[in-house]
């Protein structure tokens, strides 16, 4: 008889025969770092997770780098916003001054910055706008500048997420014209338009005031167009190849693996979060054991990296 049990018998044999396993090498730990001072404000809709202070981030930090997370992806919250998002190459902003904390003061932990207006804009839309849209080529001007100022702070890797055409050539001219060749892209390549983003919007304050974001991120209902975005940025350089969001997108994570001889990353965005939280404060699931479910799932689709909410648990529970 054809039989497939035989190799699940004893734990040892399904050691041997297992395909795919999780690593702490393979997380990226968000951070929200907010304008002020003493601030240490819990998300509602994340648990666990907290916008903090330059002044209250150390010890967030210390933990990151004692569990030997690789790397953080850094968001900024500005004091104030407005139309164009100038805070975002203001070489003084919150994210410039963040970039330079954790360089001084934690400097083997990897920094990716998050380049983008969202969190910047008075509207909330990731870029300029004209006519009630987004104006691509104005914002990529802004890009420009954003990217150099992450740089200049000391930025690691910069990793755009508004979606504009030809910000990854843009970005790469920009870092390889002001000698900084070596710095690598992560393009957020597939993203999707997602009702998964919510409890991050609440987080970092950046709703659009009036539409959506349907006219620059992708449609959920496209498959191939995925593979179109992801060989612009292929060819326009990013090092690093990103979907977003993760768990109902592992077909891309996975078409994205077959097609491209570069990293693959996906982000396990915050609604994914929310929802193993809820569920499992309300007992209905196994909390630890569905996250560790998701984020295998990940890395089996396809995915080198994974950018995540629960980096710090998953690390604790892989260190047992
Ligand atoms: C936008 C941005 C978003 C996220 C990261 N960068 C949200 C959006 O497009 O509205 C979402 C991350 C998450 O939900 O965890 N710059």
């Amino acid at each position: 008889m054809l039989r497939t049990r035989r190799l699940r018998k004893t734990e040892n044999i399904r050691r041997l025969v297992k395909e795919t396993s999780l690593s702490v090498n393979d997380f990226v730990y968000p951070i929200f770092i907010e304008e002020g001072k003493d601030i240490e404000v819990e998300i509602p809709s994340m648990p666990g997770i907290k916008r903090y202070s330059l002044d209250t981030v150390s010890k967030e930090l210390a933990e990151v780098t004692a569990l030997n997370i690789p790397a953080v992806l850094l968001f900024g919250v500005p004091a104030s916003k407005d139309d164009t998002g100038t805070e975002t190459w203001n070489p003084d902003g919150i994210m410039q001054q963040a970039i330079k904390f954790i360089k001084k003061n934690y400097p083997s932990l990897y920094v990716i910055t998050d380049v983008c207006f969202c969190e910047y804009t008075s509207h909330g839309h990731c870029g300029v706008i004209h006519n009630n849209d987004v104006d691509n080529d104005a914002t990529l001007v802004n890009l420009a500048k954003q990217t150099l100022s992450h740089a200049e702070a000391g930025a690691d890797m910069v990793a755009p997420s508004g979606m504009m055409d030809g910000a990854i050539s843009m970005m790469r001219e920009t870092l390889d014209n002001a000698g900084f060749p070596n710095l690598p892209i992560m393009g957020y390549s597939v993203k999707y338009a997602s009702a998964f983003y919510g409890p991050f919007r609440e987080a970092v304050d950046s709703s659009p005031s009036f539409g959506d974001r349907r006219t620059y991120q992708m449609d959920p209902a496209n498959r191939d167009e995925g593979l179109r975005e992801a060989t612009f940025d292929d060819q326009e350089g990013a090092d690093i190849l990103m979907v977003k969001p993760a768990l109902s997108y592992l077909d891309i994570i996975r078409d994205l693996k077959n097609n491209f001889d570069r990293p693959i990353a996906c982000y396990n965005v915050s609604g994914e979060y929310a929802m193993v939280k809820a569920a499992a404060e309300k007992g209905w699931i196994d909390g630890d054991r569905v996250m560790m479910e998701s984020l295998l799932s990940m890395k089996r689709a396809g995915a080198d990296i994974i950018i995540t909410y629960f980096a710090k648990e998953a690390a604790k529970l892989l260190a047992q």
